[in-house]
This record gives structure tokens, sequence and C-alpha cells, in this order.
């Protein structure tokens, strides 16, 4: 890999860390497309339960869009640059292995967009969060119109997209953008302790809940109807006989994804 560093740990949390600090992480193209290969990679092997997305360097997350590939972009290939882009996002919110942003420094534009397409969110403390691009004279282009408004509600997204401000960390954990803010020194080890406890379920269960949260947002879905559905499945599983035979024998599930 060029752009990225991957990293599994023993309890299976791939970590990746997107690796251009002296840009600041910026999403040019190619890394873009790295990072498409990362997630597959990722989803494919069984060794992977769960992802941590970051930044190299104490500065940056991701500080946008690579600007430097915006001035020979035609409308055209503005659109279809905007819709690869949604596409890998979307690869990431629906992945069924849980994905958390750890936020170390700045995301910005499309870093700030990235972030939101993970399952969740994690921040240091010197973590700031933007959506700068009509500073540039352009509009985010890979979801945070959408992604915003449905984190931190229309007023606050309309705010943010309209005025360009940053925010720190501490005001972005109080308008539901990050789930926990924590100290530089402590932001990867408290964001594994999170996957930790959820690489103990099943992970049958937990792609069930990726499917159905993400069906709240999609329009064409009845959100109801699919856990009705999922919840169904869930009886068709090893692990469901293991869950509730573990809770009458009062000891620990041990979920084996069957
Ligand atoms: N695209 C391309 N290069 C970027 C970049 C981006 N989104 N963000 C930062 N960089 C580059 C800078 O050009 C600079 O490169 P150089 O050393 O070759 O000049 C390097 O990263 C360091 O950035 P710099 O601006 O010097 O750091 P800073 O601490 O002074 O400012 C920011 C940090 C994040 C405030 C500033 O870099 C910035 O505003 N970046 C753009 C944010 C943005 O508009 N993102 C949305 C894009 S759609």
């Amino acid at each position: 890999m060029e752009y990225l560093l991957t990293d599994i740990d023993e309890t299976g949390i791939l970590t990746i860390t997107i690796n251009q600090p002296k840009r600041l992480n910026a999403l040019s193209g190619p890394l873009m497309k790295e990072l498409g290969t990362a997630m597959d990679d990722a989803l494919a092997n069984d060794s992977v339960k769960s992802i941590i997305l970051t930044g190299a360097g104490d500065k940056a997350f991701v500080a946008g869009a690579d600007i430097s590939e915006f001035q020979t972009l035609s409308a055209d290939k503005a659109v279809a640059k905007s819709k690869d882009g949604m596409e890998l996002f979307r690869k990431i919110e629906t992945s069924s292995k849980p994905v958390i942003a750890a936020v170390n420094g700045f995301a910005l534009g499309g870093g700030c967009e990235l972030a939101m397409s993970c399952h969740m969110r994690t921040a240091s403390e010197n973590a700031k969060f933007g959506q700068p691009e009509v500073n540039l004279g352009i509009i985010p282009g890979y979801g945070g119109t959408q992604r915003l408004a449905n984190l931190v509600g229309r007023g606050r997204a309309n705010e943010l997209l309209m005025t360009a401000d940053m925010i720190d960390a501490q005001r972005a954990y109080e308008i539901g953008l990050v789930n926990h803010v924590f100290s530089s020194e402590e932001l990867m080890e408290k964001t594994k302790k999170i996957l930790g406890k959820i690489n103990a379920k099943s992970p049958l269960t937990i792609a069930q809940i990726v499917k159905c949260v993400d069906a709240n947002y999609d329009k064409n879905a009845d959100g109801y109807d699919v856990e009705a559905q999922e919840f169904g499945n869930c009886f068709n599983t090893e692990d469901f006989t293991e869950g509730v035979t573990a809770f009458l024998e009062k000891r620990k599930a041990n979920f084996t994804g069957k």
C-alpha cells in the first residue's frame, strides 16, 4: 500500500491509517482507490473482526479532498468523482464489520465526510471538524450534506455547511457528531476497548444491526420490516442457541458467527 498503513492486532482489530501526514492526509483519487481496496480486503479477511480508520501524525485525521486535484476538474468529471467517493463511503457505511473513525486532528471536508460514513466516531481532544467547502466555492460531494443533517439535525448541519465554521471535539460531542472524546494518548486504546466489546458478540448480529439501522435512512426501505425479518433470521443461527444457553447456564457466550 502506498498511501495507507494497515495493522491487525491479536484480537482481530484492523487499523487502517491514512498515511500522508505532510499533506494532512488529504484524500487524493489514488488514495481513495487504495482505501476501497483495503476495505474489500478487510471484509474478505476472516481474521478481521472490526476496523479503525485513523490518520497518520498528530495533526490531522484527514484535511479534506485533495484540493490540488480540483483545478483541472470539469463539471462532468466532478460528478463522476463525487459518485466514486460516495460509493466508497457507502461501502464503509454498510460494512458488515464495525468501523470506527478515530479522529486524531483535523477532519475537514472529505475528512469529516469520511468520518461520518463510519458507524461511530471517537475523537482526540485536539480534533477539529468542519465542512469548509463553501470557502472554496464548492459544496461537499461525498455525502456530507446528507450525513451531517442525519447526525446533528438540519439546523446545525445548515449552520456548519453554510458558515464553514470549524468546531472542536467537545462541541462535536455535544451535538452528536462524535460518540466520545479521549486524550490523544488514549484515543486508540479507548477506541479499541469499544471494539473489544463488540467483537465479543456474534458477528452475525452486528452485521444485522448495521443493516437495520441503515434501513432507517433508506427512503426505499421499511426499517421496521427489515428489523422483523432480521429478528427472525436470528432464530436460525447457532449463535442464538449459544447465547440463550450461555445465559441459562450462567456463563459467557462463545459466539462463532454461525
Ligand atoms: N488538499 C491538498 N493539500 C492540503 C489539504 C487539502 N485538503 N489540506 C492541507 N494540505 C496541504 C497544504 O497545502 C500544505 O502543503 P505544503 O506544505 O506543500 O504547502 C500541507 O498540507 C500542510 O497544510 P498547512 O495549510 O500548511 O497547515 P496549517 O496547519 O497551516 O493549516 C488547515 C491546516 C487544515 C487549516 C489547512 O491546511 C486547510 O485549510 N486545509 C484545507 C481544508 C479544506 O478546505 N478542506 C476541504 C477540501 S474540499
